[in-house]
């Protein structure tokens, strides 16, 4: 079943120049670009996006990371797009759970700058693309 999924490449992926490898990796896997913009996100829409972590110990650093340079933000499409983007993506610490051949098993270190995010669940999906995209529609 087609569905869609929100994708941040983070700030460290742009300052880093890893963009053309990630989205690389999104088209040759086979998902589908919907919508793609740089962008450098208010505290609002970050606060926003990271509702769900407000009050654990790394939020206010997550907060300032997500708003301290530029990022991509895009929209993919196709089957099980959500899981097949977190796929690729690894999992969220690089080192312990991410493995080689994903995008953080190569190419990050940190948990917080991990390069991408990917929706968790079609219903965040949903929430997340209605607060960056709010435009698209559905
Ligand atoms: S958790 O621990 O279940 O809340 O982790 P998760 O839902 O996978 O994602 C947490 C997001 O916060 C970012 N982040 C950290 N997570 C865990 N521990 C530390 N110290 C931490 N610092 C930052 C992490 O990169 C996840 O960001 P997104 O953008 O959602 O992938």
């Amino acid at each position: 079943m087609t569905e869609r999924t929100l994708v941040l490449i983070k700030p460290d992926g742009v300052a880093r120049s890893l963009v053309g490898d990630i989205l690389s990796r999104i088209e040759r896997k086979g998902l589908t670009l919907v919508a793609l913009e740089l962008k450098t996100v208010s505290d609002d829409v970050a606060r926003g996006h990271y509702a769900e972590h407000e009050g654990k110990p790394f939020y206010p650093s997550l907060l300032e990371f997500i708003t301290s340079g530029p990022l991509v933000a895009a929209v993919l499409e196709g089957p099980r797009a959500v899981a097949a983007f977190r796929q690729i993506a690894g999992g969220t610490d690089p080192v312990e759970k991410a493995v080689p051949g994903t995008i953080r098993g190569d190419f990050a270190l940190s948990t917080q700058n991990n390069l991408v995010h990917g929706s968790d669940s079609p219903e965040s999906a949903e929430r997340e693309i209605a607060l960056w995209f709010p435009d698209l529609g559905v």
